[in-house]
């Protein structure tokens, strides 16, 4: 890279946009990392980039994008320190797992906030400046999640998807001026956002849910053994740091790349099916007037005592029963 151009990311603390933010500053772009805690965060970039606190090449901003006060001052502080960016990454995110029914519209706002109002916000703010600058990239950093939307998580689904929506107009209101907008079709990476702690839960394991959560639960567990690191997601934001043309829609990781093939050649119903199949969701009316249809392990076992001769099946059980108490841990004395 030539002259020096400078990213902007928000949450740049911790996850997909801390490392984001370490790649490019090795790569030699200046980057101003937005987040809510420049005060803890910065210290912690400098450590990984090794900079120095006179280096002008990272810079922190505070930013909160759920308030309207501190998108307009963040806007403001980058302008004042480093004029007009080159590339605007609009990486902060929350998530959420819960049923559309189970969710408050408090959520609902936060999301909307977080993903859509705060970066169009700021975004809108900086225009200006990258506008007459001529050139330069707005990228969004969407999910799996948004090119369809996903049962349990219907806030950062539709969010999501509002900010791609978003992303497409923008493209082609801001090309004529040298802009573009890169939308970075995420899969799953090993960060908070995926965990019980990094996730607004407002799933009821007793409610009438109860039996779709069972088995979305399992299997989302079984998902996450496969997330890729964060600094694996830093090669796709290089990528679309790159891109020159008004409009790109990228996958970042093999299961967003996969995503994003089905839901180009598959109808829309054929999408639905297999999205209720690979969560294990019953059948559409299996679940009227209290039905609750067996899952995948419960029908094997009752396949299994159906066909397994018992005094097989008692040695089994009693195998099972012994390993599973093995796997306790010994009982604390309370005496
Ligand atoms: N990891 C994945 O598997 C995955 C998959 C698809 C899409 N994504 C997207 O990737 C992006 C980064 O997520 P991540 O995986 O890095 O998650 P993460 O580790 O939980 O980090 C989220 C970041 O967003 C910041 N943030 C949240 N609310 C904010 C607000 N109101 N104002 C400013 N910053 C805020 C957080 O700041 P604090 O540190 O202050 O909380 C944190 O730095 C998100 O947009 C997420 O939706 C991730």
């Amino acid at each position: 890279m030539g002259e020096l151009r400078t990213v902007v990311i928000t949450g740049a603390a911790r996850g997909l946009g801390f490392a984001s933010a370490v790649r490019l500053y090795r790569e030699g772009w200046r980057v101003v990392a937005a987040m809510r805690t420049p005060d803890r965060g910065i210290p912690l970039l400098r450590e990984a980039t090794g900079a120095g606190e006179d280096d002008d090449r990272l810079i922190g901003v505070q930013l909160d994008l759920m308030d309207v006060d501190s998108v307009a001052y963040a806007a403001k502080s980058i302008e004042e320190r480093v004029g007009a960016p080159y590339a605007l990454v609009h990486n902060a995110g929350i998530s959420s797992a819960g049923m559309a029914e189970e969710t408050d519209a408090d959520l609902w706002q936060r999301m909307f906030a977080t993903h859509v109002i705060g970066p169009v916000a700021l975004t809108n703010a900086l225009l200006p400046s990258m506008r007459a600058a001529g050139e330069g990239r707005i990228v969004l950093v969407c999910s799996s999640a948004g090119v369809r939307g996903q049962p349990a998580t219907a806030p950062y689904s539709a969010s999501k998807g509002a900010m791609e929506r978003w992303g497409e107009s923008l493209a082609s209101e801001i090309a004529p001026f040298g802009l573009g907008v890169t939308v970075l079709i995420t899969g799953t990476y090993d960060t908070e956002i995926i965990t019980d702690a990094g996730t607004t839960d407002d799933r009821d394991f007793g409610g009438p849910y109860a039996r779709l959560h069972q088995t979305m639960n399992t299997r989302g567990r079984f998902a996450m053994k496969m997330a890729r690191s964060p600094e694996r997601f830093a090669d796709g934001l290089v990528k679309a740091l790159a891109d020159r043309s008004p409009f790109r829609r990228r996958a970042v990781g093999p299961d967003a790349l996969m995503l994003l093939v089905s839901n180009r050649f598959l109808p829309s119903s054929g999408m639905h099916h297999m999205s209720r199949i690979v969560l294990g969701i019953p059948r559409q009316g299996s679940m009227r007037n209290g039905a609750y249809p067996l899952t995948v392990t419960q029908k094997a076992m009752v396949f299994a005592v159906k066909v397994i001769p018992q005094p097989v099946m008692q040695r089994i059980v009693a195998a099972a029963a012994k390993r599973s108490a093995a796997k306790q841990p010994p009982q604390q004395q309370t005496d």
